[in-house]
């Protein structure tokens, strides 16, 4: 049987990332990041489109070379789609396009989020087996989204409780940022949490119905208190960063976690995934290992490679849609906002 090779593109945000697999074996996975953003604290559109435009022909050329595969081996090009930057997404979406009409071989296209859900799935070698049984149950935690999923198959996905204003990430990056620390503030509050008391501060957590969340009043909240403290004490943050950080994550992850609790006792699952930038974090990826011992779930954690925005879990999702032939056409228009 012939193998199949896949080159995925991502460009949702500000990572240009190419991978290359066969048959949903990992070959290469190239990603430049855009350094540009640093100074401004937060993703600028405009700017990341045109770092895309920079990089995106570099970054196929080397993820080919990387895997060692012509592209006239290719089976097909996967591409994100959406939800995304909709400048960020537009330079992936026509460069795939471009490619695969000059190439003769099917375009597919892929939910960044599916995406990410599916990073439990890339295989770095032919026997490698780690990956969830359907139906499993996935928190996806970035920048941009917090939810609960029901993973029913790879192409099935139901939310299950959502952030009803913002991601979690978006939490930490704005926390970091009033705190004068550098962006994105993520692995900065992570590295500042492991030296401090997480039981240092308090800080309200949310009071919502069911599975959704809340992180806008933990801001706020955060911010108020933070405002008393430094008028009181200007040095207040240089002294106590490390306990602000590991409260701040403290508090996060435990309502997280707490909501995530409730979706695997309403649905019977114990197999329970995490997926995003934020799966990234120590504190939550030890809350799952504590709640694992204690609940008796199954748990799954991608490698720290594939828990940012990466191609190979576009290329993954990819693998499987050309599978069952389910190709896109060429007029396919990207998504600036889309579920699953
Ligand atoms: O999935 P992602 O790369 O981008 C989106 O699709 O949104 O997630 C980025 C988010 C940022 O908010 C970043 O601060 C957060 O993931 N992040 C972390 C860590 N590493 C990245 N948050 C907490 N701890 C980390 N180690």
């Amino acid at each position: 049987k012939k193998p199949i090779f896949i080159l995925a593109i991502e460009s949702s945000c500000d990572d240009t990332s190419a991978a290359v697999l066969r048959d949903g074996v990992l070959l290469s996975n190239v990603t430049a990041s855009q350094a540009v953003h640093e100074e401004y604290g937060g993703v600028v559109p405009e700017l990341a489109s045109r770092a895309h435009q920079q990089n995106v022909v570099p970054v196929v050329d080397a993820a080919l070379k990387r895997a060692n595969v012509a592209k006239e081996e290719l089976s097909a090009i996967a591409f994100t789609r959406g939800p995304g930057l909709m400048g960020s997404l537009l330079v992936g979406v026509n460069f795939a396009k471009g490619m695969a009409r000059a190439l003769g071989i099917p375009l597919i296209d892929v939910n960044h989020l599916q995406g990410h859900v599916m990073a439990h799935f890339i295989k770095e070698s032919d026997d490698d087996k780690n990956q969830p049984p359907f139906p499993f149950l996935c928190l996806l935690v970035s920048g941009g989204n917090s939810q609960i999923v029901k993973v029913n198959a790879y192409n099935d996905m139901e939310i299950l409780g959502q952030t009803i204003d913002d991601a979690a990430g978006e939490a930490i990056d704005k926390c970091s940022k009033v705190m004068g620390l550098g962006y994105p503030g993520g692995p900065i509050i992570d590295r500042l949490a492991r030296q401090g008391n997480p039981k240092a501060y308090q800080f309200s957590e949310p009071h919502i119905p069911g599975l959704d969340y809340s992180f806008s009043g933990l801001k706020t909240s955060f911010l108020y208190n933070l405002r008393k403290w430094v008028a009181e004490d200007e040095n207040f943050i240089e002294n106590h960063k490390e306990d602000l950080a590991a409260s701040l994550e403290w508090t996060i992850v435990d309502i997280l976690m707490k909501k995530l609790k409730l979706a695997a006792k309403e649905t019977g699952i114990k197999h329970i995934a995490v997926a995003g930038g934020v799966s990234a974090n120590n504190g939550l990826r030890n809350a799952f290992h504590d709640y694992a011992k204690r609940f008796g779930w199954t748990i799954y954690i991608p490698k720290f490679g594939y828990t940012t925005d990466n191609a190979a879990m576009i290329g993954i999702v990819g693998t499987y849609k050309y599978r069952d032939k389910d190709f896109c056409d060429i007029d396919a228009p990207a998504f600036s906002k889309v579920t699953f």
